[in-house]
């Protein structure tokens, strides 16, 4: 196992919901150390260039139109094997399909009102995590 970073949102519904905290109090239960983080407005073009993967799927235009319904909150996650680790403790996309105890089984309240976004292996990560900070912004700590 490495040390990874990995990127993360508390999507609109989660900060609607004030679930900010619980969200983070997850992660650092984890183990997990958020080394950047920032509350943010998406427009739609930024919203459609992050999910720009999925702009032949059908729920493509319902997706850009709820993560731009209100502030979202990103994240660099950083821990042994990150990128796992988050989904695990983010649990499936469609929240009934979900592992019991992860934030979208306990949190969310649909498949796509799913409280929370994570990358999916290390190139997206990297290419994600970009998307939204600059190096100088990541703040690593000491182990
Ligand atoms: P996320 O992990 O951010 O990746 C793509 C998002 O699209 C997903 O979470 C959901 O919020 C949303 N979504 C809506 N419908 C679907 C679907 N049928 N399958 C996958 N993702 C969906």
């Amino acid at each position: 196992m490495s040390i990874e970073r990995t990127l993360s949102i508390v999507k609109p519904d989660g900060v609607q919901k004030n679930l900010i905290g619980e969200v983070y109090r997850r992660f650092e239960q984890a183990g997990l150390r958020i080394v950047a983080a920032r509350m943010i407005q998406l427009s739609q073009a930024q919203a459609e260039a992050f999910y720009a993967v999925h702009r032949e799927r059908p729920f493509y235009k319902d997706l850009v139109h709820y993560m731009i319904s209100g502030p979202v909150v990103v994240q660099v996650l950083e821990g042994e094997n990150a990128i796992e680790r988050n989904r695990e403790i983010m649990g499936a996309t469609d929240p009934k399909k979900a592992a019991k105890g992860s934030i979208r089984a306990d949190l969310a309240a649909s498949i796509e009102e799913n409280v929370v976004h994570g990358s999916d292996g290390p190139d997206t990560a990297r290419t994600e995590i970009g998307f939204f900070f600059a190096q100088s912004e990541i703040c690593p700590r000491k182990r």
